[in-house]
């Protein structure tokens, strides 16, 4: 994964990064009207991926969540509602000052997550989340941050819950951008097929959701190997 600062080019300058937080500020004004409601790719299913991560993250009150990405807070403030103490990250600063406008109690934390984990967040949560996020990373990049979420930052019966763009393999991916004559950047969406067999191999169990044509979630907890190695 790449550290947050560019290492240089070979010209000497900064090489460029393909996802800085800048291309995300500007979004964070009209992010709600773009994904709520929305029933075209990539927000198609946007508000039933989100409920279905909070029923499989079954929230308690006095629960610690963290959701990663948290941009304008819509994930998050269902936590919120459920009586959830939230830590929420994001590398947007825009987008941060949208979600505080919507939890009034959580903490903030602006954090690229291509870069070394903030010592703030050093402890154990018992959900982690995120939603639309990770499909920048591609499936290694994936595996390893989840591993690492599950193996340091989960409580042992913890839960770690991702929604996502997301397709049952890549013969549906390309059925669906050829049905809908588009396809819009191609960036390494999650594969389910290949995504639950990586996650598996590293170590966690997994279940998948499939929630609309191109969105999924993945439910994520150590398996019982980790836990008896820590
Ligand atoms: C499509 S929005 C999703 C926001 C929110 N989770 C939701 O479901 O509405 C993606 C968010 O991830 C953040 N993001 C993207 N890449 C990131 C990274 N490497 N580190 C931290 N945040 C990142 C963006 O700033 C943006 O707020």
């Amino acid at each position: 994964m790449a550290e947050p600062t560019d290492p240089p080019a070979e010209d000497g300058g900064p090489s460029q990064d393909p996802f800085p937080s800048s291309d995300f500020d500007p979004w964070a004004e009209t992010y709600d009207r773009d994904v709520i409601a929305q029933d075209k790719f990539p927000f198609d299913g946007y508000e039933r991926a989100l409920d279905t991560v909070v029923s499989l993250a079954a929230p308690r009150a006095g629960m610690s969540v963290l959701d990663l990405g948290t941009g304008t807070g819509n994930l998050a403030a269902r936590f919120a509602r459920a009586g959830c103490e939230l830590w929420c990250t994001d590398f947007s600063p825009a987008m941060l000052n949208k979600a505080r406008l919507k939890l009034a109690s959580a903490r903030f934390v602006l954090h690229d997550l291509r870069g070394p984990w903030p010592a703030v967040l050093e402890r154990r949560f018992d959900r982690i989340v995120s939603a639309y996020v990770l499909h920048h990373f591609d499936l290694g990049e994936k595996v390893n941050l989840c591993r690492r979420l599950a193996t340091s930052h989960l409580m042992p019966e913890g839960r770690l819950v991702i929604a996502d763009i997301s397709f049952r393999d890549a013969v549906a991916m390309e059925d669906f951008f050829r049905s809908i004559g588009d396809r819009w950047e191609a960036e390494p969406y999650w594969l389910a097929d290949d995504s639950v067999t990586a996650l598996k191999a590293a170590g966690l169990s997994v279940e998948y959701t499939s929630v609309s044509g191109c969105a999924g979630v993945y439910s994520l907890s150590q398996a019982a190997q980790l836990h008896a190695r820590k």
